[in-house]
């Protein structure tokens, strides 16, 4: 193995609470992140893995933490930052959060009364790691019903990640769960990269090959 690096994972969804019993939550198992951050571990690369509430078991190699919101999630990310050399955003991160968050369950009668949750936008991570990462490496997913390349460019260009990997959600392409999946993984250079269908474990080692490789680019030209 290469020099082991320092990698920060985040996975599986956040909740974003109504009151004590309800919340707004993303679609997300977890897999892909646990696979990512089990293969880094077993490569050798200090992992610390930022997760939200999934049903998966981590390996005892990784530094876990536990997270519900994407405030949590956020403040996490922000403790670790300094110290990784690549952070791999694979969460499905709530874009957004209600305004308030009741103290007690919240009556039925009211809520639909109301007929409306307020709804205020959530900070965006990777946009924020882009904006701070210096050498380090980023990687991002993109998850879409439609027109997949252009919004994984548009995010790669944006959130100023150095890879994105995006996976089209159909009936034909089991991107949540277990099943074997096809992601593409397009890079700052302009490169697409069809990978699959594979089991989220092979392509976990297929990332991570290419974020070791940006990763040894840039320690290389930072230390001319
Ligand atoms: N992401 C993040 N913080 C957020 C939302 C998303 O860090 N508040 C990260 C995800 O972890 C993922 C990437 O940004 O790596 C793209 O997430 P996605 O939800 O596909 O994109 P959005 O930027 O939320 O864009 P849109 O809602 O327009 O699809």
């Amino acid at each position: 193995m290469k020099q082991p690096m320092r990698v920060l994972v985040t996975a599986g969804p956040t909740r974003e609470f109504i009151d004590p019993v309800r919340f707004i939550s993303n679609l997300s198992t977890g897999n892909m992140g646990y696979a990512l951050a089990k293969t880094a571990a077993k490569r050798g690369h200090k992992t610390v893995l930022v997760s939200g509430p999934v049903n998966i078991i981590p390996k005892k190699n990784i530094k876990i933490i536990k997270v519900n919101s994407c405030g949590d999630m956020f403040k996490a990310v922000k403790q670790h930052f300094d110290n990784s050399d690549c952070l791999v955003m694979a969460a499905a991160v709530s874009d957004f959060r209600p305004r308030q968050v009741g103290a007690h369950k919240l009556k039925k009668d009211k809520v639909l009364a109301d007929g409306k949750i307020n709804l205020v936008q959530n900070p965006d991570i990777l946009l924020w790691a882009g904006r701070h990462k210096k050498a380090k490496v980023l990687a991002g997913f993109c998850m879409e019903t439609q027109n997949l390349l252009k919004q994984a460019r548009r995010k790669l260009k944006t959130k100023n990640a150095d890879i994105i990997a995006a996976n089209k959600i159909s009936r034909h392409n089991p991107a949540f769960g277990s099943k074997p999946t096809t992601i593409y993984i397009v890079d700052k250079a302009g490169n697409t990269e069809k990978i699959g269908p594979k089991s989220k474990d092979k392509i976990a080692s297929i990332l991570l090959d290419k974020i070791e490789t940006l990763w040894y680019k840039k320690s290389i030209s930072a230390a001319w």
